[in-house]
């Protein structure tokens, strides 16, 4: 068996070697400058005469000639405030007096925890630099590693911390790196959110002091996503459109930690990596600890403009990839049956659920909870992972059999992580979750975590996804994690050790996908955890899609939707339709509206289709193959958010182009209509002024009069008006332009 590590390395060099492009970097010897320029990006920061590493400049791109002289520390503020505290570092230890965020402190065995880093070395990489920083007495050694992306300018960065001591040193905080901007007017951009309700855009002032977002849980968590974006101007002038911002993301999924802090000069400061919360990694001699990747870019094109140049670095960098094609393909429309059977799954019903699912020419039929194990709900069964033999007499073939006959493929839901104390794998080995021993071990939905950091509990879960994938044809795995942490307990290590498990679960989570994609390279997965838990650019390297939220009605979706495509691609956000009246608002909704909210994204079906009329079945079909045709303009277009959803709007609407402009989407959403309003007119974006785009609604009908055929000035100048009978509840209409 391959080692863990070794597969998510060989993983993704096979990833990375689909990127060819090269973007300029350059190191000024006599200037001590380095410079990264990608897009319409550049990065600038250089050595100051003390020797330490100094941001210079994250902004719009500047002229090749342009030049920097050597970085000047900035000076002390009296003498509370040093000059090591007040110039912005790329990487600060935490010493000589440091009042904001570190990006790295640690503790020596003799008791010393000052940590100054001075630069050592550097060497040119494939679009970026390695730059060595070391203590200015102390073995400890700090790679930062910079990689520019010539397309976007979103710049990866991430940090190695190496201990050459002769004894061991702790390492109590460690970021992936730290991003500053001058003092100004910026306003916070940030998701935030709860089970059920994930994706809420937070804005707020940037002000003195420091606003923490985070995950505590062992996982990235649905109450704070690892992103932000700061623009500049205060939040009314923030636009989607105009102005500067600057955006990151952590690709970590496992408890993380971003600072945003302006400090006692007005500078701000963005620090993040693994949440320093009850953290603490010993590094015995010789040993070497790796950051998460920290992700960010630029756009003067405001928040909208940020949203495209992410979605598009996650498209082409990010997600997992096969050499042969440059981007990933749009997602198979779906069939999952969670919310039409729950646990009561059986062979004849799933089959009767297939032939309704292949009728509407649905691509993949997936299979929920209750499957294996003694789970008849949620008290028993996670940890088996045989197949319920008074479910599924035969084993899964007939059914997958079935199927596969009616032209999908096969799908099936695991929660590999965890385990219920009533099964027969916790009563084998109840020492395999995480735990302090002596201690309650709380549970939440009757289940328990295992601690995949051990390497026995790795290789059970590695072993029986094998096993499953390969004695079964499934073409998809959606991969759930339904609680967080508690008790983080590894009580076979030294108490001193026991920290190591913030950090050893997540790669082996990681590994262990990437040797699952290695061994069974047609087999997908879906990021799951209770809906959007487990959503970041780390996972995502791994997964191909996820799924936002157990939240699936329609118009809560329309929000929820809104907010994740601040941060991530619509191609990974699944959306499915389910039943009405919804099971969580109790909100009835036609499926029209259903099906036009589940389109915005990569869609779905999830009701109980066996009760659906031939009316229903009818229009869903309809609509099925109307956003097959369009799905990669929806799902891999630049994506215009016209009116956002949110703070109770009572219209929203988003339109997608593709790359050619060739092709581009509109989705409109009435609310409630009050007052007899009419939809506002639609100002097209993003189109080519010169070309000619044809009109054809999807559903629903422009007003009486609008062209058939405009230029593409026309619908971004004069824009798009919607029939005059557009009004009601919970009304939606699409239309898709095309190129003559
Ligand atoms: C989680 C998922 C749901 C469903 C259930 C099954 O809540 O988010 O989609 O798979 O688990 O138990």
């Amino acid at each position: 068996m391959l080692k863990a590590l070794s597969a998510a390395t060989l993983f993704l060099a096979a990833a990375l070697a689909a990127q060819a492009q090269t973007s300029p970097v350059s190191f000024d010897p006599a200037a001590t400058v380095f410079r990264l320029d990608g897009g319409g990006v550049s990065y600038v920061f250089g050595i100051n005469p003390r020797g330490e590493l100094q941001q210079l400049y994250w902004g719009g791109r500047l002229a090749a000639a342009d030049g920097f002289a050597q970085a000047a520390p900035l000076p002390e503020w009296a003498s509370f405030d040093s000059s090591y505290t007040n110039t912005p570092q790329e990487y600060a230890g935490w010493g000589a007096g440091l009042f904001v965020e570190p990006a790295l402190k640690v503790s020596f065995a003799d008791g010393n925890r000052d940590l100054v880093l001075h630069y050592r070395s550097h060497t040119a990489t494939a679009n970026g630099f390695d730059v060595v920083l070391k203590d200015i007495s102390r073995e400890i050694y700090v790679t930062l590693h910079y990689t520019m992306d010539p397309e976007s300018g979103i710049l990866a960065r991430s940090a190695t911390i190496q201990n050459r001591e002769a004894q061991p040193v702790t390492v109590e905080q460690a970021a992936a790196a730290a991003w500053a901007l001058p003092p100004g007017h910026y306003t916070l951009n940030y998701l935030t959110g709860r089970w059920a309700g994930e994706w809420n855009l937070t804005q707020e002032v940037i002000s003195p002091g420091a606003r923490v977002i985070e995950s505590r849980r062992g996982s990235t968590s649905h109450q704070a996503n690892p992103w932000f974006a700061i623009a500049a101007g205060r939040p009314e002038q923030v636009s989607e459109d105009h102005g500067e911002v600057w955006f990151g993301a952590l690709g970590w999924s496992g408890s993380w930690r971003i600072t945003v802090e302006q400090d006692q000069l007005d500078e701000v400061r963005v620090t993040g990596g693994f949440n320093p919360f009850d953290f603490g990694y010993v590094l015995h001699p010789g040993e070497s600890l790796e950051t998460p990747v920290f992700y960010g870019g630029y756009s003067a094109s405001g928040l909208g403009g940020a949203s495209r140049l992410l979605h598009r670095y996650e498209l082409d960098r990010i997600l997992p990839h096969t050499a042969a094609t440059s981007r990933p393909r749009p997602r198979p429309v779906i069939y999952n049956s969670w919310e039409a059977t729950e646990f009561n799954v059986s062979e004849a019903g799933q089959m009767a659920l297939a032939e309704k699912a292949a009728a509407l020419g649905i691509d993949r039929f997936v299979m929920d909870d209750g499957w294996f194990g003694e789970r008849k709900d949620d008290h028993a069964g996670l940890g088996d992972w045989y197949v319920n033999a008074e479910k599924f007499p035969h084993g899964l073939k007939p059914l997958i059999d079935k199927v596969h006959a009616l032209g999908m493929d096969f799908g099936l839901w695991v929660e590999p992580e965890m385990v219920n104390p009533d099964s027969d794998l916790y009563r084998k080995h109840p020492d395999w979750v995480l735990n302090f021993p002596g201690r309650p071990r709380s549970e939440g939905r009757n289940q328990l975590v295992l601690n995949l950091a051990r390497h026995e509990v790795r290789d059970y879960v590695f072993g029986f996804l094998d096993k499953l994938l390969s004695d079964n044809d499934i073409a998809f795995l959606k991969w759930d994690y339904n609680r967080n942490w508690s008790e983080p307990g590894w009580d076979q290590l030294p108490a001193a050790e026991q920290k190591r498990v913030y950090v050893e679960f997540t790669r082996n989570l990681y590994g262990i996908l990437a040797e699952l994609r290695l061994k069974h390279p047609k087999v997908e997965f879906e990021s799951c955890s209770g809906g959007g838990g487990r959503v970041d650019l780390g996972i995502l390297r791994y997964a191909d899609e996820v799924w936002p939220s157990d939240n699936t009605d329609p118009f809560d979706r329309l929000s929820q939707q809104d907010g994740f495509t601040y941060a991530y691609t619509p191609q990974i956000m699944m959306a499915w339709v389910t039943d009405s009246p919804h099971w969580l608002n109790r909100r009835a909704t036609s499926l029209s509206y259903r099906m036009l909210s589940s389109m915005q994204g990569s869609l779905g079906i999830g009701a109980n289709i066996a009760a659906w009329s031939p009316e229903e079945v009818a229009l869903a079909k309809r609509l099925i193959a109307a956003y097959r045709q369009v799905q990669p303009t929806i799902v891999q277009g630049d994506l215009y958010r016209l009116i956002s959803p949110r703070n109770g709007s009572e219209f929203s609407a988003t339109q997608t182009v593709n790359a050619e402009k060739t092709q581009s989407v509109v989705f409109a959403f009435i609310h409630s209509t009050q007052q007899g309003r009419l939809f506002p007119r639609l100002k097209l974006k993003g189109l080519d002024p010169a070309t000619e785009y044809a009109l054809s609604p999807i559903e629903g009908k422009p007003r009486a009069g609008t062209p058939t055929v405009a230029s593409g000035a026309w619908w971004m100048n004069h824009g798009l008006d919607m029939d005059d009978g557009f009004r009601g509840d919970f009304q939606g209409a699409a239309f898709r332009l095309d190129k003559r």
